[in-house]
């Protein structure tokens, strides 16, 4: 499945005052691709994923999953936000079963479903606890199985683990890199942190502020099979500090304009 998007803008109104939050953004993510997308606060990450997830549209250019234009939010796309997306009156089950109550599966196939994509996020244990029973990364592997569970083309992060402390994060990390390994699956990250985008890309967009815009991309040539040792490898950190400066120079071209 590919995802493309071809000149894509948004403005906003506010106020009565125009805001352009992206402009001209072309993009192709092609099938079981890493895609992370590294920008500055403000810099249109969540407006990019939005669009992609149909939950807005964009005012100019076109947005296509395998040359289908995007008219609104579908099983084909799985979000997962920085926080608080779960129903906090579901159990973790019944949390990571509410993507296929919309599907029509039957209920054999919904019990495996649920069961396999709670093993594969470590939390069979937990699966009869509610969501404020558990830790901040138990909470965003609820939110990781449930968007995982309809088996969707592309899962699409929005700084999935910006709230959480370092080492859970580096946990998750390493999840979604098994995630992504055992599934196949395409995905499209947002997050401003670039060791992440280079720990877990297969290619890295830097997007530029005011307005969000593409100003550089670069894959990343490190193994498959990363462990956290990687983040140590002289490659790695190359390739976290070119990336680093092209966020930069991209910051000071932004604030120039
Ligand atoms: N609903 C909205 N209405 C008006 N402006 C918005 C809205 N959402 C985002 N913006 C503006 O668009 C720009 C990009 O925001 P956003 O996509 O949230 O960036 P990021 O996720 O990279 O921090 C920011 O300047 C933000 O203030
Ligand atoms: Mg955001």
């Amino acid at each position: 499945m590919t995802l493309e998007l071809v000149d894509v803008s948004m403005d906003y109104r506010l106020h009565g005052q125009q805001k352009r939050a992206l402009d001209g953004v072309s993009l192709t993510v092609s099938p079981g691709e890493f895609l992370c997308v590294v920008g500055a606060s403000g810099s249109g990450k969540s407006t990019l994923l939005s669009l992609v997830a149909g939950l807005t549209t964009p005012t100019g250019g076109e947005i296509t999953l395998d040359g289908h234009p995007i008219t609104g939010p579908g099983p084909d796309r799985g979000l997962v936000f920085q926080t608080g997306s779960l129903y906090p009156w579901r159990t973790v089950e019944r949390n990571v079963a509410f993507g296929l109550e919309l599907l029509a599966l039957d209920t054999a196939e919904r019990g495996r479903r649920v069961d396999w994509y709670l093993a594969e996020t470590g939390l069979a244990g937990v699966r009869r606890s509610l969501p404020r029973q558990l830790s901040g990364g138990q909470q965003q592997r609820v939110a990781i199985a449930r968007a995982l569970v309809c088996e969707p083309d592309v899962l699409l992060l929005d700084e999935p683990f910006g709230a959480l402390d370092v080492q859970t994060k580096e946990d998750m990390q390493l999840l979604i890199r098994q995630i992504w390994r055992d599934t196949g699956t395409t995905v499209l990250m947002v997050t401003h942190d670039v060791e992440e985008a280079v720990f877990l890309g297969t290619r890295v967009v830097v997007l530029a502020s005011d307005p969000g815009r593409v100003a550089a991309e670069t894959s990343i040539p490190l193994p498959d099979d990363r462990g956290l040792a990687t983040k140590r490898t002289l490659a790695f950190l190359n390739l976290r500090a070119s990336i680093e400066d092209m966020v930069r120079a991209s910051h000071r071209s932004g604030v120039t304009r």
